[in-house]
């Protein structure tokens, strides 16, 4: 029995959505730990496209259990239009498919605002958030004031767990020069979603462990990447969750040894959403050519994403910090064509080589690559879908990543499409 968590290894974007999608075929359970609707993953299941933000990407096969767990943040109105969305695209969702844990904080129409009014306001405290009030929700449940799944089901919790956010909101709002929120239409408004969700609501952390007796096999969802992890991340330029692969097991009611196999997803090249320090950016031709080619725009906020060379520094540590067994290089393809290719092997920070990122984010900003130098590949690798079918530039390029970060590939991905995807070692092994 193999339970499998996928991590994103680098900002985010990696390709997530599309591994979680193939692998859950090999599982019974894919649940997610951590983020919101923050999140933006994208499946491409025969021509069709499915995006997905607060559901688990396993969500579109048939006889699968999906299960959002506690180490999420949830915007019930969002949870239905996607929902909704999905059932207008023949995915069927129901309370025997998907589960939400009970202790899910939500996140309520104030967070998104608090959120976009901070962002609008000195370019100091920008971080470049997607604006969905994502942060706003952690801080009230580490501050002991959000409101959870369970407090929906009775009014009188309801109405005390209002009052007690609206204390500190309130107050915090008349600062920020922000109205004072209405908490008869707010209490109306949670009434009304609330025989929305409540079918859905279940004690997950019981599921799961009946699961796992049972010898199903889960797979573990992460979202974002672990440069944008609260902890390990390029800080403050971060989320507000742990996105690392110890977040798996507390943000969905499990023991540390629920996970056997952590598969970090790793991008071929980098990429980035919103501020903060990225070393191998590229303001060049180079640059721009892997955004066409990569499609690099934002699922959830459509901005552009900015983009850079491979940077193998980064991803040895964070293979690290999350104890990847293998990772799924992803948008190989997007390399093809490139006369020569540059992957940051370590830093030179004042004349000194580092060979990982520096905490400070002053010095971090401050880290000029250190590159090696690969011929490129004229064939296509697009679609390829055996390890035979890649020409051999990019078997070398790929030879040179596992070496770099001291990881090995388990899965290669060479399209946006579920089915173009190399499998070398399957992260289910019994
Ligand atoms: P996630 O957030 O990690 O799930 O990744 P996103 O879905 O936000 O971004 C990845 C984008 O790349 C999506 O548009 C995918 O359809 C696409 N994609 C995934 N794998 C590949 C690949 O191997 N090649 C190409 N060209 N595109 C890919
Ligand atoms: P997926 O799961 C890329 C970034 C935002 C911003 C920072 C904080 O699709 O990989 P937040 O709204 O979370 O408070 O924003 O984190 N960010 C992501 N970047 N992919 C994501 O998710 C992201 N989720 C958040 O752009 O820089
Ligand atoms: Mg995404």
């Amino acid at each position: 029995m193999a339970n499998v968590a996928v991590i994103g290894a680098q900002w985010g974007d990696e390709g997530k959505g599309k591994l979680v999608d193939w692998l859950s075929e090999r599982a019974d359970v894919i649940v997610r730990f951590q983020g919101g609707h923050n999140a933006g993953h994208t499946l491409v299941i025969d021509g069709t496209t499915y995006k997905l933000h607060a559901l688990p990407s396993g969500v579109v096969r048939r006889g699968k259990l999906s299960i959002i767990g506690n180490g999420v943040v949830l915007d019930p109105w969002h949870l239905i239009r996607e929902i909704e969305g999905l059932r207008g695209q023949g995915v069927d969702i129901t309370p025997e498919t998907l589960m939400i844990a009970e202790n899910t904080p939500l996140i309520l129409p104030f967070h998104g605002e608090l959120d976009r009014a901070r962002e609008s306001q000195t370019s100091v405290a920008r971080i470049g958030t997607t604006g969905r009030g994502i942060g706003p929700a952690y801080e009230d449940k580490v501050g002991r004031r959000v409101i959870r799944v369970a407090d929906l089901a009775d009014r009188r919790t309801l109405s005390l767990r209002v009052d007690r956010a609206l204390t500190h909101h309130n107050a915090l709002r008349s600062g920020l020069g922000l109205t004072a929120i209405d908490r008869d239409a707010l209490i109306a408004e949670l009434e009304a979603v609330a025989p929305q969700i409540l079918p859905y609501a279940k004690p997950v952390w019981k599921e799961l462990d009946q699961a796992r007796r049972r010898g199903r096999r889960i797979l573990f969802e992460g979202a974002q990447g672990a440069l944008l992890d609260i902890d390990f991340g390029t800080y403050p330029y971060v989320t507000s969750s742990n996105v690392v692969a110890g977040q798996a097991a507390t943000g969905s009611g499990m023991g540390p040894d629920a996970v056997d196999f952590v598969l970090g997803i790793v991008k071929a090249y980098t990429t980035r959403v919103g501020e903060g320090p990225f070393p191998t950016e590229l303001d060049d031709a180079d640059g721009a050519r892997l955004g066409t080619r990569g499609h690099e725009f934002g699922t959830t906020t459509g901005r552009q994403r900015r983009c850079g060379w491979f940077d193998a520094c980064l991803v040895r540590q964070t293979a690290a910090i999350s104890g990847m067994h293998g990772i799924a290089l992803t948008k190989l393809d997007v390399l093809d064509g490139f006369d020569r290719l540059r992957i940051c092997v370590a830093y030179d920070l004042d004349g000194e080589r580092l060979d990982h990122l520096p905490t400070a984010s002053e010095a971090q900003a401050r880290c000029v690559p250190i590159y090696e130098e690969m011929d490129g590949w004229s064939d296509s690798t697009r679609g390829a879908r055996s390890w035979a079918d890649l020409p051999a530039g990019a078997i070398k390029y790929v030879r040179r990543v596992e070496e770099l970060i001291g990881c090995p590939v388990a899965l290669l991905s060479t399209s946006p499409e579920r089915e173009d995807t190399i499998l070398v070692t399957d992260p289910f092994r019994d």
